[in-house]
């Protein structure tokens, strides 16, 4: 029996036995190969480490309480690589390869998907890039995509306990039509300075806001940006932020429990007029929001009450990982089962 301290993982590497790989050359994709090498060998002129043709997804392998390891909405997550990789010029990974390659590389990682009940999963990290040697910018014609996989426990240390975010009023993640909507590493290079400054001064998380006004809230650090008021769900509508899979299955589950859902443009003016504050994610699943500061206006908006999250956001956190773990009825049919 593996020997992990599951129940107090941190978001982090953890080596496991297998990865996968699989390579695009002359115009078609090889077989699907495994390694229990944890490292690639590449072109020193990759197209991926000069112009960052590069994207990656984040999905989780949850170790149900009947035993079953499932996967949630893996379909989700190969469409929005299909579309990261249009979005920076690269092949596109067939469905069917994405999904073998995720099934392979949990199946022979299994003793590393966390027991049921640690509140811990096993993050499932595909990554494609651009292989082929280039000088002159343009698209490489050469790929490989890979599959590593490590067991995690929550994105913020705080787990479910609320956190705290700063507004980024000094730096931007992304453009209204640059790439801000695909899951490329540029995005986050991009959400490092604003991220750390925002760590250095004691917050969990920089919340982004949109680049042309500085008007209307992005999203929060890797995370979607959500707010309860009342019977709606509300979170932002813009052509910077990455479209979350947790954020849309929220917003399913939050119909379900009949409420009604917003998603528009969300101004920074509203959030005193909100009764709970979210950030959702693969990662951080739901963050709920104690505070949120913003340096222009020296405001600091408030949600918990006794440190604690607000009712309808641990509504929303217990049905999705219910969900999620096996617990509760898949009734959106969300999840993978791996046989
Ligand atoms: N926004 C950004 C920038 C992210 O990196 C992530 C993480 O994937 C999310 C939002 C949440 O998306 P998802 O729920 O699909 O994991
Ligand atoms: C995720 O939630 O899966 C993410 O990719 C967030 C972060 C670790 C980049």
């Amino acid at each position: 029996m593996l020997e992990l301290d599951w129940s107090h993982l941190p978001f982090g590497y953890v080596k496991t036995d297998y990865n996968v790989r699989c390579y695009y050359r002359n115009g078609k994709w090889g077989e699907i190969e495994t390694s229990s090498s944890e490292f690639i060998s590449i072109h020193m002129a990759a197209s991926s480490l000069h112009y960052g043709q590069e994207a990656f997804e984040g999905m989780k392998a949850f170790r149900g309480k009947d035993g079953k390891n499932r996967i949630f909405r893996w379909e989700e997550n190969a469409m929005r690589m299909e579309s990261s990789a249009n979005g920076v010029m690269m092949a596109v990974v067939p469905r069917e390869i994405f999904l073998e390659s995720i099934v392979k590389a949990v199946k022979m990682n299994e003793r590393f998907i966390p027991p049921f009940g640690t509140g811990a999963s096993l993050y499932i990290r595909p990554l494609l890039i651009g292989t082929g040697a280039r000088v002159g910018v343009k698209p490489a014609d050469e790929y490989l995509f890979m599959v590593f996989v490590t067991p995690v426990g929550p994105y913020f240390k705080e787990g479910f306990k609320p956190v705290s975010l700063l507004i980024a009023r000094d730096h931007d993640r992304a453009a209204p039509k640059g790439t801000g909507r695909f899951k490329v590493g540029g995005n986050y290079a991009a959400s490092l300075a604003a991220g750390e400054e925002a760590h250095a001064k004691g917050y969990a998380s920089a919340l982004f806001l949109d680049a042309r006004e500085k008007k209307y809230i992005d999203e929060a650090g890797p995370a979607n940006f959500f707010a309860i008021k009342g019977n709606k769900y509300i979170t932002p509508k813009s052509e910077s932020i990455l479209a979350s899979i947790t954020n849309k299955s929220l917003m399913d589950i939050a119909k379900d429990m009949g409420m009604e859902v917003e998603v528009r443009p969300v101004e920074v003016n509203e959030l005193d007029s909100f009764d709970e504050v979210g950030a959702c994610g693969t990662a951080a699943v739901i963050s709920p929001v104690c505070k949120i500061d913003d340096p222009l206006t020296g405001h600091t908006y408030s949600y918990c009450k006794d440190g604690q999250a607000g009712p309808v956001s641990t509504k929303l956190y217990k049905r999705l990982q219910g969900i999620q773990y096996g617990e509760e009825d898949d009734v959106f049919n969300w999840n993978y089962i791996i046989e």
